[in-house]
């Protein structure tokens, strides 16, 4: 907590670190109330800054100081300046060493950052700048160091004692006992992890592309044993992929996971020893729904591949944190496209990107893929940075074509393996293997907003020409008013009057990845592509996959897109028109409401859907998909002023129109797909998933016509089904519908079997505060009430807080403003325990300039009222201070 104006970081103030660590060798002495840290530290001047010896600038936050010595010197107060987050000394030779003792409280760490409990179990978090919360250091990432790590506790509550690389020695002495792990590779201190900690682990053995065999562990607690299996399966494919795709091997005998209950985000890539959000490892088919399932597969892939994109090649500075997320964001979207349907995968990271990136990229939080400056860095653990950062990677992908891209990973892995580098390292290596010129491609890296691209086109039957005409703009976004244009590959098909792929010559062409198939690589703010040998007026289908993280124009006709749906080759913009023809029915309904006309909706969206329902070439994970109504969220970012409440009538009068109109193949489709369930044991993979979410689909459109034998077959499925998917699906089908006394019961019951399950009761608390049926605020502050619940506990937090205000949008922007009175209230609360997560889930009121003049101001009032506190986390202080500048 402080309370005078935090300092803005910049990255045009960097410089090398003055002195090098070489070797750091750590003593945890771990006991209930308090931890003692001995930290002994081999130091030397940085040889490439010159032989003067500057002062000593250590980080070090919440310490309290019992010794320190240099070259085995006591030093006293006279000889160092301690402040509330350096220590600094003046070295006297150009080698040292530096030993200290501090005691630390992590009984009492509710930030869940550096050594804390989660628990009856020690753990650590260092990401970004959590080790200096620990001991006086250099925490800073391009100082790398060897570690050797010893950690004392009690032998009966802490049986397990864990750090990174390999155990080295371990003894017993009384009732205590101690453990020493020492990890051959170095690494910033940000990679740095121990966990103390009586728990269980499932064990296998993976064995590398050249022979070495490695062990692999996954630590829980004795209740979560049967939940390991299928990370452990994930892990092993993810180490063959990484292998096969990317040449990487791994470098350990030992690669570790420990499962912890309160996590401030997903999951910790710690050299040897990955520490997990409990929600994002267990899992068992009984307790866990597909969503999960899959959501495991890719973060214990993610975090394995930073094994090389992160720690063997980490950042210079955390301006550079694209460099390890996006890149890994990139090759973990890979992986699970490659295990499951790349279509689906692709449909899902763009849904993700357009809904929750494109809005940052708009608000006054909207910020390069490497920003120029911060105040808190565990703020620009963003979209922005990870998913749009996976994109920029992608779009390398594209433009060099996966054989190129291959040479400049592994180009980049050869010549950076143990250092400490930047994004420009990263794109030097792309563009060394390629000969390409990649300057204006960076901008990507430096101008944040989401460029717009128009298009228009014209056929000139005679002479058999077709033109595109493209025209990008990039909006203004805080602190950069004009924006240069940027490289945009725009993957694209001609598609002729029988649907058929046209082919045709593309003049001038650069890329050409087949015959029909063209990436145009736009580089002006207008530009002119012409085909020749066209031979019928073709109708084009734009940004094939998704090739580029912009909005696209072209004005298709209802007609065009239902065409397009039916027929395009490219399974994303078949999904994709469905999605245009959606927003353009929705929004007609808009329009009738608002002018108080009768509502008439539009028949071509229920015929496209029948057709696709009855299209038996389509898998059922794209069906799913298709039919998948664009989500309140979305809709409300494509509007110019937001209007919550008139877009949730109008969507939900579509579907209800979609719903009676589709009743007989939805209930034809729901039955044999639930019958097809019940026969079959369920695994989580990619054919049952698309299945049992078409099912899911299927069942929300038809509880919409509150008909009692539906609620029977919903109530049937949710007491009968063997798998958390389909009992979830049930249930949340009932919370949303008119069958409020079914609902009621089925969440008793439910509440009932979980009650000892806090991930399960997880799922429980964010169907109903999610639910604008059953999520009032008076129920939402209810659930806060429950036993199960604990604002201490992220998950919880996420679970009700954050699904009342992200997914229960017409409560959370009742007239009233409750709704924000609630969540500014919340974010102070919040604010005193953990500021990480009380600057992210105020998320939804930043975006307060999207609303209607009377939501604006309610929104800005409760901002204001943040603002005016005594005390504010540096962390909270900076989004209120961007918010509201
Ligand atoms: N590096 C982690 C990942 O993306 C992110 C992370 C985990 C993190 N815990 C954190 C970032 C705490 C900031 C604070 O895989
Ligand atoms: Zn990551």
């Amino acid at each position: 907590m402080r309370t005078e104006q935090p300092k803005l970081i910049r990255l045009v103030d960097y410089q090398q670190p003055d002195y090098l660590i070489d070797e750091t060798h750590l003593t945890f002495e771990l006991y209930e109330d308090y931890a003692l840290v001995h930290a002994h530290l081999v130091m030397q001047r940085n040889p490439a800054l010159g032989c003067d010896l500057p002062r000593l600038v250590l980080d070090g936050v919440e310490l309290q100081l019992l010794h320190l010595a240099m070259d085995d010197q006591v030093l006293t107060a006279a000889d160092y300046q301690v402040d509330a987050e350096q220590l600094s000394l003046q070295p006297l030779r150009p080698s040292f060493t530096l030993d200290s003792t501090v005691r630390i409280e992590p009984q009492n760490n509710t930030a869940l950052e550096g050594l804390y409990k989660s628990g009856e179990m020690f753990c650590t978090q260092c990401e970004a700048q959590g080790f200096r919360k620990i001991t006086y250091y250099l925490d800073r990432p391009d100082v790398m160091s060897s570690f050797t790590t010893t950690v004392i506790a009690e032998k009966q509550r802490y049986p397990i004692l864990l750090s990174n690389g390999n155990l080295i020695e371990e003894g017993v002495e009384d009732k205590r006992h101690w453990a020493t792990w020492q990890d051959p590779h170095k690494k910033p201190a940000y990679l740095f992890a121990v966990v103390a900690g009586d728990l269980w682990s499932v064990e296998d053995s993976f064995t590398t592309m050249n022979g070495r065999e490695v062990t692999l562990r996954i630590f829980v607690e004795p209740e979560n044993i049967d939940k390991c299996q299928h990370a452990m399966n994930s892990l092993k494919k993810c180490m063959r992929w990484d292998e096969e795709q990317y040449g990487r091997e791994y470098d350990l005998d030992i690669f570790m996971i420990v499962a912890v209950n309160d996590f401030n985000m997903g999951a910790m890539e710690n050299k040897g020893l990955n520490i997990f959000n409990s929600s994002c490892v267990l899992a068992k088919p009984e307790t866990s729904t597909d969503a999960i399932f899959q959501r495991i597969e890719s973060i214990v892939a993610h975090e394995y591949f930073h094994n090389w994109s992160g720690n063997r090649v980490t950042c210079r500075d955390w301006f550079q944190l694209s460099l390890k997320e996006g890149f890994t964001v990139f090759r973990d979207s890979e992986f699970s496209a490659d295990m499951n349907s790349r279509t689906v995968k692709r449909i899902e990271d763009a849904t993700f990107l357009r809904t929750h990136q494109f809005a940052e990229d708009a608000g006054p939080l909207a910020h390069p893929v490497r920003p120029p400056e911060y105040m808190e860095i565990s703020n620009f653990y963003t979209w922005t940075i990870y998913e749009k950062g996976a994109e920029v990677v992608r779009m390398l992908h594209t433009l060099l074509g996966p054989e190129r891209f291959r040479q400049g990973s592994d180009l980049y892995f050869e010549r950076h393996d143990g250092q400490a580098v930047t994004c420009d390292d990263f794109v030097a290596a792309m563009e060394s293997v390629s000969g390409m010129d990649l300057t204006q491609f960076k901008r990507w890296y430096s101008q944040a907003g989401t460029p717009v691209l128009r298009v228009t086109d014209e056929y000139d039957a005679e002479r058999q020409l077709y033109h595109i005409d493209i025209a990008q703009s990039c909006p203004a976004t805080p602190g950069q008013a004009n924006k240069q244009p940027f490289v945009i590959p725009v993957a694209m098909g001609l598609l002729g009057a029988e649907g058929q792929a046209l082919s045709a010559r593309l003049q001038d062409a650069e890329q050409c990845v087949t015959q029909d198939n063209w990436v145009l690589t736009l580089n002006q703010a207008q530009q002119r592509f012409t085909f020749t040998e066209v031979s019928e007026r073709p109708l084009p289908s734009l940004l094939r996959g998704f090739s580029a993280p912009v909005k696209l124009h072209y004005d298709y006709s209802r007609e065009q897109l239902a065409f397009l749906l039916q027929h395009d080759s490219d399974g994303f913009n078949r999904w994709e028109a469905a999605q245009q023809l959606a927003v353009q029915v929705i929004e007609e309904v808009c329009e009738q409401l608002r002018t108080h006309a009768p509502v008439q909706v539009d028949g071509c969206l229920a015929q496209s859907f029948a057709a696709v329902l009855n299209n038996p070439h389509l898998d059922t994970a794209l069906q799913a998909e298709i039919i998948s109504f664009p989500s309140l969220a979305y809709l409300l970012e494509l509007q110019e002023q937001a209007d919550v409440q008139l877009t949730d009538k109008a969507r939900e009068a579509v579907r209800l129109y979609l719903a009676e109109q589709l009743a007989e193949p939805l209930q034809a489709l729901y039955n044999r797909l639930r019958e097809q369930a019940k026969q079959t044991q369920y695994r989580p993979e990619a054919e049952q998933i698309g299945n049992r979410r078409l099912q899911a689909m299927a069942l929300s459109y038809l509880t919409l016509l509150q008909r009692d034998d539906i609620v029977a077959a919903t109530v049937a499925q949710f007491e009968q089904a063997d798998n958390m998917t389909e009992r979830l699906s049930a249930l949340s089908c009932l919370v949303n519908s008119t069958a409020q006394s079914q609902a009621q019961a089925a969440l008793v019951q439910f509440a009932e079997e979980f009650a000892h399950d806090p991930l399960v009761m997880d799922q429980w608390f964010s169907v109903q505060a999610a639910s604008s049926v059953l999520g009032e605020l008076a129920h939402v502050r209810q659930l806060m009430q429950h036993p199960s619940f604990s604002i201490k506990n992220p998950n919880k937090v996420r679970a009700v807080i954050g699904a009342f205000t992200q997914h229960n949008l017409p409560q959370f922007h009742a007239e009233d403003g409750s709704g924000y009175v609630f969540l500014a209230e919340q974010v102070a609360a919040l604010d005193a325990l953990n500021p990480q997560m009380s600057a992210r889930i105020i998320t939804p009121l930043t975006r307060w300039q999207r609303y209607t003049p009377a939501q604006q101001a309610l929104m800005r009032a409760q901002l204001e009222q943040l603002q005016a506190l005594p005390k504010l986390s540096k962390d909270l202080y900076e989004v209120l201070e961007r918010t509201l500048a």
